[in-house]
């Protein structure tokens, strides 16, 4: 499958279930102080997100390019890179965990056909505020996973917000490819660097306003927002090791090598 193959693949999948493109925005973000570069496809949406009506409705689709500065040290291994797409979509205010979840699930499984079984996924498990994500869970049970396939995390792994630190923001559960490795300890699990664990992907269920203070409001509009790692997945579709090995970057190392 190539690159553009791929992108095609995903928007024709969530248009098919009635989301609207939207089309990508740039790299450095327009009327948002809040972050140097676009980090994630969610980032010119925070209006929206935050209860502003959206001129495509409520279902949205879209590959946004994106930076993030804290993978820069990352740079150099299999997956990392200084300027990746994200498969972004979104529900803003229409459907929430039970059918974003799903989606995300059936488009790996059936579309992409990564196999089940070599899916782990991660949970919220919840503050003294915030509830347990027992919706998440059950989803995921109800979709074929195993009680072994599903790790719960607290704030620091499985609560998302964009990179400014204020706005919308959710517990979240995240989508791993695991691969065919030994456990690097008796913690090894989806937080684990050791290359185990690869994340393609996270469902945000952003149902939450952080202000400056850090104090949360629960928004009255629960939305959903969804980032897949677009060049992971390409790997993953064609059975390769590692980004350099697609179609994004083989014609231009080939041009090199001459
Ligand atoms: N905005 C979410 C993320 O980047 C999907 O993880």
């Amino acid at each position: 499958m190539t690159a553009n193959e791929l992108r095609k693949l995903y928007v024709s999948y969530y248009k098919e279930r009635g989301h609207k493109l939207a089309a990508a925005t740039s790299l450095v973000p327009e009327n948002d102080a809040s972050v140097l570069y676009t980090t994630a496809g969610m980032q010119p949406l925070v209006p929206y997100l935050l209860e502003k009506e959206h001129p495509l409705g409520k279902r949205l689709v879209n590959v946004q390019r994106c930076v993030r500065t804290g993978d820069i040290e990352e740079v150099g291994d299999d997956y990392h890179l200084t300027v990746f797409e994200m498969l972004g979509n979104w529900s803003l205010g229409d459907y929430f965990k039970k059918e974003a979840i799903t989606m995300s699930f059936e488009f790996l499984t059936e579309k992409l056909n990564i196999p089940v079984s070599s899916l782990a996924v991660t949970v919220y498990k919840g503050n003294d505020k915030v509830p347990y994500d027992a919706e998440a869970t059950q989803t995921w049970l109800e979709l074929g996973l195993s009680k072994e396939q599903i790790f719960y995390y607290g704030d620091d792994e499985n609560w998302w917000g964009p990179a400014g630190e204020t706005g919308p923001c959710g517990p979240d559960s995240e989508m791993f490819y695991v691969n065919d490795l030994p456990d690097c300890s008796e913690e090894c699990g989806p937080a684990c660097s050791c290359g185990k664990y690869v994340e393609l992907g996270n469902n945000v269920f952003m149902a939450y306003n952080k202000d400056k203070d850090g104090n949360l409001t629960e928004l009255k509009q629960k939305n959903v927002d969804v980032g897949l790692g677009f060049e992971r997945l390409l790997i993953l579709a064609n059975n390769l090791q590692n980004v350099y090995e697609t179609d994004l970057f083989v014609p231009l190392i080939n041009k090199w090598k001459k």
